[in-house]
């Protein structure tokens, strides 16, 4: 196993990085990185390189912000709000079906990133946001709204989206891109139809542990990478209790688990919603509150878990497309006859993916093959019934590996066998100049100087996980596409339509894999946006 590193080891890892990226990565571009790491972490230090520079906007094309809206102000919709940047967007209007969340939008939580709206704008000013349950009677009455920012359930995505759109709306929209891949073709069609920004909320692309990762693999170090292994797991087997310890049951008396795939139903929700939920687009409460658990609303574990993942996997891999991928899924732990409440999705799954190798094409447009045994294979497993490993992915080279955790660690190790773990490198220059690494003074004391080093090197705190530059990075776009450019000179958001719709295609295709238990191959059409040809052509939206 590789993510399960000790202490000592992630910091050996860490300051190997580190190093890499300040000897390397440095003096080829001249800016000053040795420190990026930490300058992340410190709140309110001076950033040696900020993200705005490394992605290459700014908020000094500002004259005002982008007057936006949120849709759906549920979990996600409150990290959003919580992290965005008001000189960037602000934020006129919210707009969610349930009581609850409306409230909590503004209040937020004591802890965490839902800082909430009152203590982004203050308590006073953000009596001027408007609060709404229906996003069209919001559209309506507030025709100075120029973006929105779409946080709702999966099956929403596209509906909500297209319209938007076509009300002349730039939209920002959560991960997994759509339901279907239909819907993502549709999606980038209006987008283009109405000459509107179309993002997709994949937050890795605006990482800057990510994006150094990238160079750092791009340098070569870590020789032929060969396969990349990710996961997700968790546990969220353990009943929840009360303050008293009482193990919690639900109204049927099943046990309430820890899973956050089963979040509560407030009785504020209930009382407002109930009776006429069918008239809000649900088939029950539990339909919308618990929306992920069913095939009509979510996607599942590869919908939610590991379309993040594989889209780092293939940001390493260059953003190509994968070849096949097999997998099998199981719903083995959530069901009534263990009366652990029932679901349509899957619990556990475990896919494999072969994307292409370096040497596989013989040209840059993709069309011949030079060498079909050239594969890089990804494994990806998600778990519900054990949290072991922490999240993240460990790509596995000839000469080193990398392994990023929880969007917040990244740590290099050179190939050494069993030491490979405590053995401390720098960069050297190669055959030709090209950079390895180098462990020549690390066996012994220097690996400990190593974590000494790791440690003052990377300060503490939480790096930035990308969802304050990716909705900076939006609404920069949409101020530029104002300045009369032509289309083709126009900044395209990181994660535009082509590229979300890219790791929709992955998620999706894999569930139809372990739906037929099959290997696919993937088609390039299913990847070209004006080609009606789809991996899931019968998978269509179920009207209620
Ligand atoms: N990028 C990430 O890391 C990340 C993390 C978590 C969730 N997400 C994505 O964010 C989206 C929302 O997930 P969540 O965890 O916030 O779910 P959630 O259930 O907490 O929030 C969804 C909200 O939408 C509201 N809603 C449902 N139907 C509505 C309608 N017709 N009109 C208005 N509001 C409506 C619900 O009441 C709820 O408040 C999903 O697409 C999910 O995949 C992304």
């Amino acid at each position: 196993m590789a993510l399960d590193l000790t202490t000592e080891q992630k910091d050996i890892g860490k300051a190997n990085f580190q190093r890499v990226v300040g000897q390397y990565l440095e003096p080829k571009s001249g800016v000053n990185r040795r420190d990026f790491m930490k300058g992340l972490f410190a709140a309110g230090s001076v950033v040696p390189i900020s993200a705005a520079a490394y992605f290459g906007y700014q908020s000094q094309h500002f004259e005002r912000p982008v007057k936006a809206a949120l849709i759906g102000a549920g979990d996600e919709g409150g990290v959003l709000m919580g992290e965005h940047n008001p000189k960037y967007l602000q934020i006129v209007a919210v707009c969610d079906i349930r009581p609850y969340n409306q409230k909590r939008i503004f209040t937020g939580e004591p802890t965490g990133p839902r800082k909430g709206l009152n203590k982004v704008y203050g308590k006073e000013e953000a009596k001027q946001i408007k609060v709404y349950e229906d996003y069209r009677k919001m559209l309506e009455e507030n025709k100075e709204i120029e973006a929105v920012v779409i946080a709702l359930p999966l099956h929403l995505h596209a509906p909500v989206a297209i319209e938007c759109l076509k009300a002349g709306k730039h939209v920002l929209c959560e991960k997994l891109m759509a339901w279907n891949v239909t819907q993502c073709k549709d999606m980038i069609r209006a987008a283009e139809e109405n000459d509107r920004v179309l993002s997709i909320g994949h937050q890795r692309h605006y990482s800057m542990l990510y994006a150094h990762g990238l160079e750092v693999v791009n340098s070569g170090v870590l020789g032929d990478v060969k396969h990349i292994r990710a996961l997700w797991h968790r546990n969220g087997t353990w009943p929840r209790t009360n303050e008293k310890g009482d193990v919690l049951k639900q109204p049927n008396g099943e046990i309430q688990l820890r899973d956050s795939w089963f979040p509560e139903i407030r009785q504020e929700d209930r009382a407002a919603l109930e009776k006429d939920i069918k008239q809000h687009g649900y088939k029950s409460m539990e339909e919308l509150v618990r929306w992920r658990i069913f095939n009509r609303t979510g996607g599942g574990l590869m919908a939610e878990l590991g379309s993040h993942q594989l889209d780092a996997c293939s940001i390493f891999l260059g953003k190509v497309h994968p070849l096949a991928v097999s997998g099998v899924g199981t719903r083995s732990f959530y069901r009534n006859q263990y009366e652990r409440g029932e679901r349509e999705v899957e619990d556990h799954v475990f896919v494999t993916f072969e994307f292409p190798g370096k040497n596989y094409y013989a040209d840059a447009e993709r069309k011949a093959i030079k060498d079909k045994d050239d594969v890089v294979v990804v494994t990806y497993s998600s778990l519900n019934t054990n949290g072991f490993e922490p999240y993240g992915e460990c790509l596995m080279g000839s000469r080193g590996s990398l392994v990023v955790t929880e969007e917040r660690d990244i740590m290099l190790y050179p190939e050494r066998g069993g030491a490979s773990r405590t053995t401390a490198v720098t960069v050297s220059a190669g055959p030709g100049g090209a950079p390895v690494l180098d462990t020549s003074g690390s066996t012994g004391g220097p690996a400990t100087a190593a974590v000494a080093t790791g440690q003052a090197a990377m300060g503490t705190g939480i790096p930035s996980r990308g969802y304050r530059e990716e909705m900076e990075h939006f609404a920069y776009c949409i101020r530029m596409w104002e300045q009369g450019m032509s289309k083709q000179d126009r900044p395209l958001p990181r994660c535009h339509g082509r590229v979300a719709m890219a790791d929709a295609i992955i998620a999706l295709t894999s569930n139809l894999a372990m739906e037929r238990r099959q290997r696919i191959e993937f088609k390039k059409e299913w990847f070209e946006a004006e080609s009606k040809e789809v991996p899931d052509p019968e998978k269509v939206p179920e009207k209620i």
